[in-house]
């Protein structure tokens, strides 16, 4: 795909990788460059920096998950900046985990906005691309949607799923003139993994190193654009040699982050000692009552 004088549409822009991806799009020389995310203060931050480079630029602060809200941003959008030939699905949220202290609302989240936002964004870009019989779309999976990594179980499926669904809309929309194509970071230095325990030997890389790559990845006609030597290596042992990547996976899995550190075990044992001390205390004054007033009732 040229993408001199094209108009791209880019979800999770404010920060991370779209971001990244938006700037390094405007260095190439694209037309327009629409950013979605829900933080306004930081799209319009972006927006400046891409408005300097002399790209248009346009920006849309909606929720994902809102469908309706999102529905009516882009029939807006179709009007008013004509045909978007590339959309970047790239918004995302993940959370790490023991499967077994997940929290509901965490994995509703992670499947609203990694699968079902995206799924309806798509489909409303999509259905006008196939009238334009032209586009590209580019789904932002994961080298988690190839190689599942434990503590991170709801991602992980959510990744996989944006692989069979870029696959399945990969041969479905090619009648259309739509490609279709999936990005796989591996671990990438953003604000969505400051607070993870990271597994033993992955050396995260740039956002902008994600971005050049994507960029070199939309020339060439390939499925899945994999980013660094890291991702080609796991994808590669998955394929030809399982049971090293599940030695490897065992030895460089952290623990589940809200396992309990011994401090915080030993600070946990004594509240619960303290607690049954008070309750001792009561249970021996109401003992002691009862029996002041069995020798009291004797006495009469
Ligand atoms: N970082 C990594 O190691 C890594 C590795 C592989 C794949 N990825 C994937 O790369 C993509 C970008 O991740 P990142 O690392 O750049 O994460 P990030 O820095 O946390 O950025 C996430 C982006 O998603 C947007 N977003 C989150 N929830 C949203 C919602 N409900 N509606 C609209 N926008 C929403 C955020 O914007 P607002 O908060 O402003 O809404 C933000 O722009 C994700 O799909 C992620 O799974 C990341």
């Amino acid at each position: 795909m040229k993408i001199q004088g094209k108009v791209a549409l880019i979800t999770g822009a404010s920060r991370g990788i779209g971001r990244a991806i938006a700037l390094e799009l405007a260095q190439q020389g694209i037309k327009r460059i629409i950013l979605m995310a829900r933080d306004r203060q930081k799209l319009a931050e972006v927006a400046t920096e891409i408005e300097a480079m002399g790209t248009e630029v346009s920006i849309l602060a909606v929720d994902l998950t809102q469908t309706i809200e999102v529905n009516i941003a882009v029939a807006q959008l179709w009007r008013n900046y004509g045909p978007i030939h590339l959309l970047v699905n790239c918004a995302g949220v993940a959370y790490q985990n023991s499967f077994l202290e997940s929290k509901l609302p965490q994995v509703q989240e992670e499947i609203s906005v990694n699968l079902l936002g995206m799924y309806n964004l798509t489909s409303l870009i999509a259905r006008r691309m196939a009238s334009q019989r032209q586009g590209t779309i580019v789904n932002v999976s994961s080298l988690m949607g190839k190689v599942a990594a434990p503590t991170m179980a709801t991602y992980s499926a959510t990744k996989f799923a944006i692989l069979g669904f870029t696959q399945a809309l990969r041969r479905e929309l090619a009648e259309y003139n739509i490609q279709v194509k999936a990005l796989l970071p591996s671990l990438t230095d953003t604000d969505m993994v400051r607070d993870f325990k990271l597994f033993r030997w992955v050396i995260p890389t740039t956002p902008e190193k994600v971005a050049q790559t994507f960029v070199a990845g939309l020339q060439r006609d390939s499925p899945e654009i994999l980013v660094g030597w890291q991702s080609h290596l796991a994808v590669w042992c998955q394929r030809f040699a399982p049971w090293l990547l599940e030695q490897v996976l065992n030895i460089a899995t952290p623990s589940a982050p809200t396992k309990q550190q011994p401090h915080e075990l030993l600070r946990e044992l004594t509240q619960k000692l303290s607690w049954l001390t008070k309750f001792h205390r009561v249970s021996d004054l109401f003992l002691s009552r009862n029996t002041v007033s069995l020798v009291s009732a004797r006495k009469t």
